[in-house]
């Protein structure tokens, strides 16, 4: 059922993959980007994006790639700024960008178990990015308006 994002804006972390095929951004960014939205791509990694960029461009979607370590308070600025400068504003955030380490809660090491309790950097960025595009959204508004 396409269209079910039409001029939707959809911002995306970890848009590309660290390689060739599908990751859980680039497979984001394609399906949304199908449905209608204008999708602000973004990674770390601005050449891992290409593949995305082709993808879309196969069935001629909407779709802009940007440059920013989710992890920096100030790139993640930039990235909202850039986001609105392109597409004046954003309905869905997907904050993709995550991390984990091997083995289950009984099998990791104290070490990485302890890490992974301390809010680790990625629940920070999500938390960041969210909290950015929330105040964001409260000052232009529901997607419905
Ligand atoms: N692949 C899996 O089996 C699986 C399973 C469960 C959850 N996940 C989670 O899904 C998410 C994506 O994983 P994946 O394996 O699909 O993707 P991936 O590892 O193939 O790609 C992730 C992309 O994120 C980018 N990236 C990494 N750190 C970044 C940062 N700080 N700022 C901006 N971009 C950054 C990388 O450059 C890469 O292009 C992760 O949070 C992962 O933990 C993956």
């Amino acid at each position: 059922m396409p269209g079910r994002l039409q001029n939707k804006v959809a911002l995306v972390t970890g848009a590309g993959c660290i390689g060739p095929g599908w990751g859980n951004g680039r497979a984001t960014a394609v399906l949304f980007a199908r449905e209608g939205a204008k999708v602000f791509a973004v990674d770390k990694n601005g050449e891992s994006m290409k593949e995305t960029l082709d993808r879309v461009a196969e069935f001629g979607g909407t779709i802009k790639t940007h440059e920013c370590d989710v992890t920096q308070s100030a790139s993640v600025k930039a990235m909202i700024d850039a986001c609105l400068e392109a597409f004046g504003r954003i309905d869905v955030m997907v904050n993709n960008v995550g991390g984990s380490a091997a083995g289950g809660g009984g099998y990791q090491s104290h070490s990485v178990a302890v890490r992974s309790m301390r809010a680790p950097r990625w629940v920070f960025s999500a938390w960041w990015s969210s909290h950015k595009s929330s105040r964001l959204a409260a000052e232009v508004g529901p997607p419905w308006a």
